[in-house]
C-alpha cells in the first residue's frame, strides 16, 4: 500500500472531516499517501486545480470539529450514470466507470476509502468489478440505516440536535396550548424519529415500519388536552405512512437522482389534527439544519474509530469491505451485506418498548391499549 484515495458522496454527516482526517493521519504515520477526490467521483473527471487533493498533515489541520465535508459531496456522481452534457447542452446519465478505474489506475492509487450510503456503497462494488483494486467503505449517514452494522456516524448529532429543537418546542407549545408536529429527516427509517422522540419526551412518534392511525393520534391528542396537558409534541419521520397509504413526497426523482424527496407530512398531520379535534396545531420541519454543523463528541469518536479501522483493515489484510460497529468492536463486512436494502427500527425492539411504557403513542393502537396488555407482554417474554 502506497497511495490511497478517500472520497465523500451522497449526503453529508457530521463527522464526516472527523474520517477524513483520522484516514489521513493513520495513512501519513504508515508512510502512505493520501490524495481526497472532490465531490464523490467528479474530481477525477472534471480537470480543475483543486478536483484532487494531496491530504498531507497541512490540509487536514483544525478539522476536525466541523461538519460538512472539506472535499464536498454530491448525490450527482453515480459513475454509472454521471450527469454529462450532450451536443444540446442538455445533461444526459452516462456511464463513465470504465474512465474512473483507468484514473485509478493513472493516479496510482492502491484503494480507495469511500465514505457514504447504501448508495456509495453499491457504486464502490461495481466500480470494484470493473477492476477498482481495493475499497473499504466508511458508514456515513444521519438516517442510521446501513445494514450490517448497529450505527453510523452523524446519527448521534442529528439525534441531539431534533432532541434540543423538541425541548424548545415544548415551551411555546405550552406557551400557545398548541399541537406541534415535528417532522423529522431519516429517510424509510424511523430511527432520529424514535430516539430523538423518546429523549425530546414526544407525545407521538411515528415511523415508517409502524404504520399509523389517524384516530389513534388525535384520541392521544384529545387525551392529553382532557388531562389538563393542554399541548402536544408530535413527531413524524418524513417516510412515515398512514395505513395502507404510501409516503408522502414533496419532489419527484430526476434523472441522476437516486431518491425522490419526502416531504410533507409534517404539515398534512398537523391541518388533520387541528380539524378532527379542534385543537390549534403548527408544523415544523427541522429538515438539513438536523446535518448541519459540528459532530457531538460521540460522533467524532466513532468517526476516528472508523477511518482508523478503515486503514488498519487496508494495512493487515487484503480484503476490501464497509467498517462496521458490532457489538462495540469494529468489524470489516462483505459490501454484499449491505446493498440493496435499509435497516429499519424493530417495532417490537427495546426502544419501541420503552416509548410505549412512557406512555407515547406509535399512532397503531388507542391511548392505553398497551398498558391494558402489559401482563400478556410480560408473560410471554417470560
Ligand atoms: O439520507 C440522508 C438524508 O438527510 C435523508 O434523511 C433525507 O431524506 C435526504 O438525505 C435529503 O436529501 P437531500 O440532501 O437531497 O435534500
Amino acid at each position: 500500500m502506497r497511495r490511497i484515495a478517500i472520497n465523500t458522496g451522497g449526503g453529508d454527516a457530521p463527522g464526516l472531516n472527523a474520517v477524513i482526517r483520522s484516514v489521513a493521519l493513520s495513512a501519513l504515520n504508515r508512510g502512505w499517501d493520501v490524495l481526497g477526490i472532490r465531490r464523490g467521483y467528479e474530481g477525477l473527471l472534471v480537470n480543475k486545480p483543486d478536483s484532487l487533493i494531496n491530504l498531507d498533515r497541512n490540509a487536514i489541520r483544525g478539522i476536525l470539529h466541523l461538519g460538512g465535508t472539506i472535499l464536498g459531496t454530491t448525490n450527482r456522481s453515480d459513475p454509472f450514470r454521471f450527469p454529462v452534457e450532450g451536443p444540446d447542452g442538455q445533461k444526459v446519465a452516462t456511464d463513465v466507470s470504465g474512465k474512473i478505474v483507468a484514473r485509478f489506475a493513472e493516479l496510482g492509487i492502491d484503494a480507495l476509502v469511500a465514505l457514504g450510503g447504501d448508495g456509495s456503497m453499491s457504486i464502490a462494488k461495481q466500480l470494484m468489478t470493473r477492476g477498482l483494486p481495493r475499497v473499504i467503505g466508511v458508514p456515513k449517514t444521519i438516517d442510521n440505516d446501513l445494514r450490517g452494522t448497529n450505527v453510523t456516524f452523524g446519527f448521534a448529532t442529528a439525534v441531539e440536535i431534533t432532541t434540543e429543537a423538541l425541548d424548545r418546542l415544548h415551551s411555546t407549545a405550552q406557551a400557545h396550548r398548541r399541537v406541534m408536529v415535528v417532522e423529522v429527516m431519516g429517510r424509510h427509517a424511523g430511527w432520529i424519529a424514535l430516539h430523538a422522540g423518546i429523549a425530546g419526551g414526544a407525545d407521538v412518534i411515528l415511523i415508517p415500519e409502524i404504520p399509523y392511525k389517524l384516530e389513534c393520534v388525535y384520541e392521544k391528542v384529545r387525551e392529553r388536552y382532557r388531562r389538563g396537558s393542554d399541548f402536544a409534541i408530535v413527531v413524524v419521520s418524513e417516510g412515515a405512512k398512514e395505513a395502507g397509504q404510501g409516503e408522502l413526497y414533496k419532489m419527484g426523482k430526476d434523472v441522476f437522482k437516486e431518491h425522490a424527496v419526502l416531504g410533507g407530512i409534517g404539515e398534512r398531520l398537523a391541518r388533520q389534527i387541528e380539524e378532527a379535534t379542534g385543537c390549534e396545531s403548527r408544523s415544523v420541519v427541522l429538515g438539513h439544519l438536523q446535518r448541519g454543523g459540528t459532530p457531538v463528541g460521540y460522533d467524532r469518536l466513532l468517526a476516528q474509530r472508523m477511518g482508523c479501522a478503515a486503514v488498519r483493515y487496508l494495512a493487515e489484510t487484503e480484503r476490501s469491505g464497509m467498517v462496521a460497529e458490532v457489538g462495540g468492536e469494529m468489524r470489516l463486512i462483505p459490501l454484499e451485506e449491505i446493498v440493496g436494502g435499509i435497516r429499519g427500527v424493530d417495532p417490537v425492539g427495546d426502544t419501541v418498548m420503552t416509548g410505549r411504557d412512557v406512555g407515547i403513542c406509535f399512532g397503531d393502537e388507542p391511548s392505553g391499549t398497551f398498558l391494558d396488555r402489559v401482563p400478556q407482554v410480560a408473560t410471554e417474554a417470560s
